[in-house]
């Protein structure tokens, strides 16, 4: 497995939905996982499998802190460990009846797993936290594409008029001009990661937001601040203040398939959660034809295969990021 992805963390369920007492299964680098909350608010995030015969732990419940198999009855605490194996109720388990743990965090509304050592703190998202913007989880998405294919999409303005024409885009107005690419440093220190901004990109949209009543000219900004992560801004030029943001990121659940997530920070205060994801969701839906449809399914990093045009400045530094990362998965 790719050490990259491996000692990073990646999104793996609405946290919302982690009620205590359930258990959720998930997909994450080809691993099966559950997931369950404790009533003390604790997240576990566990292998998907029985250490008795390997059954699905998904399958059973939550009782008093405790998940119970569906096939023999026995029950782990919160450390992993069996703490009851009904058909001896009075034997103490052996120590490695104990279920495989992973690291699991909640932020931005997700549960965010690392399945192996975390080399890097979560990315950082500073807009998250600002009082004056509004937080929607949209998502997830999924889609028969590689993970970097997904976020090359998400950082390009030159499909704007062709997919998303009448909405993000006008084929009238196709023409991409010049932005700037710069390093990107997340200012997290060791901890943190190199990544790739664009500023001063501007394109024209007809209908920018569910509260845009006519076209405008658009500023983004895009920020790559994880193989998988990315960020981007965006503000109508007759508008001042405050940037609406659309964060994405990429659960891989195996090479070539993924879940899109989608955490909004939005200064819109008229539409209702489902009216915003409705609207994310149908302009993703848009992308999805086209990302399912493109081959090779892992993206090309050598130069050569593909033949960029002036407006793949960003994608190009992307796509150099992640070479210099050292990416290996979902890539060729
Ligand atoms: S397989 Fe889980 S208790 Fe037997
Ligand atoms: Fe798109």
């Amino acid at each position: 497995m790719d050490p990259l992805l491996l000692n990073d963390w990646h999104p793996v369920a609405d946290a919302a939905a982690l009620k205590p007492g359930c258990l959720l299964p998930a997909r994450l680098l080809e691993h099966e996982l559950v997931l369950w909350r404790a009533s003390d608010g604790t997240i576990h995030a566990w292998d998907d499998r029985c250490p008795h015969r390997g059954a699905r732990l998904s399958l059973g419940r939550v009782a008093n802190d405790r998940v119970v198999c569906a096939y023999h009855g026995w029950q782990f605490d919160a450390s992993g460990q069996c703490r009851l194996q009904p058909a001896h109720p009075q034997n103490t388990p052996p120590r490695n009846a104990c279920a495989a743990r992973f690291n699991v965090q909640e932020a931005y509304g997700l549960a965010w797993v690392c399945l192996g050592d975390p080399e890097r703190s979560l990315l950082p998202f500073p807009e998250y936290e600002h009082p004056g913007l509004r937080k929607v989880l949209c998502g997830p998405f999924p889609v028969h594409a590689c993970g970097p294919r997904i976020i090359e999409n998400f950082l390009d303005m030159a499909h704007f008029a062709f997919i998303h024409e009448g909405i993000l885009g006008d084929t009238g107005h196709a023409e991409v001009p010049d932005y700037k690419v710069a390093a990107f440093d997340d200012k997290l220190g060791r901890t943190g990661m190199k990544g790739v901004i664009a500023t001063a990109c501007f394109a024209y949209q007809p209908q920018s937001n569910l509260q845009a009543s006519g076209g405008s000219m658009v500023e983004y900004t895009y920020r790559v601040v994880r193989p998988l992560s990315a960020i981007l801004t965006k503000l109508p030029q007759e508008q001042s203040g405050l940037a609406d943001v659309i964060s994405l990121h990429v659960q891989p659940i195996d090479e070539e398939h993924c879940q899109a997530w989608m955490v909004l920070a939005t200064t819109d205060e008229g539409s209702s959660d489902e009216e915003m994801r409705d609207f994310q969701g149908r302009i993703f839906m848009q992308d999805l034809a086209i990302l399912e449809s493109q081959r090779p399914k892992r993206i090309p990093l050598q130069p050569g295969l593909e033949v960029p045009q002036p407006a793949d400045r960003l994608s190009a530094a992307y796509r150099r990021m992640l070479r210099e990362l050292g990416m290996k998965y979902g890539v060729m």
